[in-house]
């Protein structure tokens, strides 16, 4: 997710940019520059890192010039260097051009420009539009923008500015948000309000599929064919705290509602229904590399380890490969049998848990392959693995781990279908996991079109200081998950448990004031569950059951249910989750905590 911000109006450019960066880098990003146009040409200042790393760069000797644009990256294509970092300018010289999104058809562009003599300077798809926008330049940005995103297909939030044509700065959407400010003999375009507010409420949002072109005194919106758009100009009436959280209260809130969408991304450009597989060209393994994989050692902590957990009853189930989940924490100073037919994988959204990171590098050292599943591109862990995927879940703020998750979990399942398909899985079998997969995102949108209900039961059912979460198979590190989210971010204490485990011990914690959390979808095991929330039920416990839709069965005995849709058992934990994030978020909400920065935490334990 980067952020992109250009400026054209009477004020010198560069400081205006580098405080709109500012005011983006809750966007997350591992690299920044501008671009600025002045009488001698265009000059363009980026750096790897910090933001600060730039205006280092840049202090005392600050480009001149009243037209810009500026830009922070998330890195997608090409690891967070200097070179990699955005504007990215044409084979001429003369056009920059910022970019957030996806050119998912950049490889083809490239071959044929190099075909044509093109030189690139670095791995990016927003380098290989900047060298299209020029080569299609006659005179007109405009016209040689609109033609070159003809061409593309992908998402695109863009900017771009051209020696030529000093007075004009061209931007477009697709699919990235992009919106216009408009100030006195001054024009704005940036990825959200944040660095506009300063200088103007008065904003145009575009659409999907339009252009601007700004000159200091105006604008004009039109598609990429040549129909003129007329588009309102609104007012802001947001605080930036409340833009940089796009509109939510809280950025734990934003990111749970986001999962329909980073599910979508994570998934994105590897499923082969046809075929029945999954593509995971990170992992950097041949398919006999992988056939020789003899046992699976998963390791991470906290929410990762949970999804740890999921990833072994995929594994095991469909791929037939033994797999153990291990804590880093302990993994790391334990003596495991290891070897090089050993597939260590460690999951970690922020890249830099210095357990899981520890734990890997001990794994290497034993000679195991390591792959890691990570969500933040060049972080310490990705880079250390010799393979792995990104989760491309974007970046995850809040410091309890939510839409991470769900991608780790799915990250997994391509995994799983990628080893399966080179073993025991089916055609058949692979495409139904595949439609299912697919099928998730829309799910998890009904389920997140339902969060009234939620607001409900949790002021129903969290009114103490306790609670226990039960659940069996695949959804027992569910109920470990919901228990984590609700005690690190409302403080109670809360347990999760194999269901049939609880009368060995925690059945005597039941009572009227124990609520118990019962994750309990129609899967094989149902008939099993029915017997457990039988157990509590007869010692007065109060059940609030998270099920599949019309079970009759257990909406006659619990207390209260929250419904999900129907899938494969193995991805049922994709949506039980979702009702367990929403319920401790609005318990933390009720009882006043900081839920983004719970007490005690951080977002990446980078100490032991
Ligand atoms: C989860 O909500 C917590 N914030 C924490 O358990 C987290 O999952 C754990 O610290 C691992 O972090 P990582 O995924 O960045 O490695």
């Amino acid at each position: 997710m980067c952020g992109i911000v250009g400026y054209i109006g009477p004020k010198q450019a560069t400081t205006l940019l580098l405080e709109a960066l500012r005011r983006m880098e809750y966007r997350g990003y591992d690299s920044a520059g501008i671009a600025v146009i002045n009488g001698t040409g265009l000059k363009v200042r980026k750096a790897a890192g910090k933001l600060s790393n730039l205006e280092k760069q840049v202090a005392g000797d600050l480009p001149r010039g009243t037209v810009g644009i500026g830009h922070t990256r998330w890195a997608t294509h090409g690891a967070p260097t200097t070179p990699n970092a955005h504007p990215h300018t044409d084979q001429s010289g003369r056009i920059a051009l910022i970019h957030n999104g996806i050119i998912e058809n950049s490889g083809s562009i490239r071959k044929a420009l190099l075909k044509r003599g093109h030189t690139f300077t670095s791995e990016t798809d927003t380098e290989v539009l900047a060298h299209l926008v020029g080569e299609l330049y006659q005179g007109s940005l405009e016209e040689a923008v609109a033609a070159a995103l003809r061409e593309v297909d992908g998402a695109y939030g863009i900017a771009v500015i051209c020696t030529e044509e000093p007075d004009v700065l061209v931007a477009a959407r697709n699919g990235s948000p992009l919106i216009v400010g408009i100030g006195e003999s001054e024009r704005f375009v940036a990825s959200d309000a944040s660095p506009l507010l300063e200088h103007t409420r008065s904003v145009i949002y575009l659409d999907d599929g339009e252009m601007v072109i700004l000159t200091r005194d105006g604008y004009r919106v039109r598609d990429l064919e040549v129909k003129h758009i007329d588009k309102p100009v609104n007012q802001i009436d947001w605080d930036l705290a409340t833009i940089e959280r796009g509109g939510y209260e809280h950025f734990m809130l934003k990111e749970i509602c986001e999962q329909p969408e980073s599910l979508a991304n994570t998934l994105r450009g590897h499923l082969l229904e046809d075929e029945g597989t999954a593509r995971v060209a990170g992992l950097n393994l041949t398919d006999d590399e992988l056939m020789s994989v003899e046992r699976i050692i998963i390791t991470a902590c906290g929410t990762s380890w949970h999804s740890g957990l999921i990833g072994e009853y995929m594994l095991e189930e469909l791929a037939r490969v033994p797999v153990e989940v291990e804590y880093a924490s302990e993994f790391r100073y334990r003596n495991p049998v290891v070897n090089d037919r050993t597939l260590v994988v460690g999951i970690s959204q922020s890249g830099e848990t210095a357990d899981t990171l520890a734990a890997l590098r001990e794994a290497r050292r034993r000679g195991a392959r390591t792959i890691g599943l990570v969500n933040v591109v060049g972080s310490t862990i990705a880079r250390e693995v010799d393979g792995g995927t990104y989760l491309h879940a974007g970046p995850e703020v809040g410091v309890a781990s939510t839409k991470a998750f769900t991608s780790q979990v799915a990250a997994l399942a391509l995994l799983t279908l990628r080893i399966g398909r080179l073993r025991n899985l089916s055609i058949l079998q692979g495409r139904q996991f595949i439609q299912a997969l697919t099928s998730l995102p829309a799910q998890i949108e009904q389920i997140l079109s339902r969060t009234d209900e939620l607001k409900v039961l949790a002021e129903r059912f969290f009114t103490g200081n306790n609670a226990l979460y039960l659940g069996r198979g695949v959804n027992f590190p569910v109920a470990l998950e919901g228990a984590l989210k609700l005690k690190e971010i409302s403080y109670i204490h809360a347990e999760g448990y194999p269901a049939a485990e609880m009368k060995h011990g925690p059945i005597a914690l039941i009572d009227e004031n124990m609520p118990v959390v019962f994750i309990a979808p129609r899967d094989a095991v149902h008939s099993k569950i029915v017997s457990n929330i039988e157990e509590v039920k007869a010692r007065g416990g109060k059940v609030l059951a998270i099920c599949s839709e019309h079970d009759t069965e257990i909406e006659r005995l619990a207390d209260a249910t929250f419904t999900i849709p129907q899938t494969l058992d193995l991805l049922t934990p994709m949506l039980t989750v979702v009702p367990l994030q929403l319920l401790s978020y609005y318990v933390a909400v009720r009882r006043g905590c900081n839920v983004d920065q719970p007490r005690n935490l951080a977002k990446s334990v980078t100490v032991e």
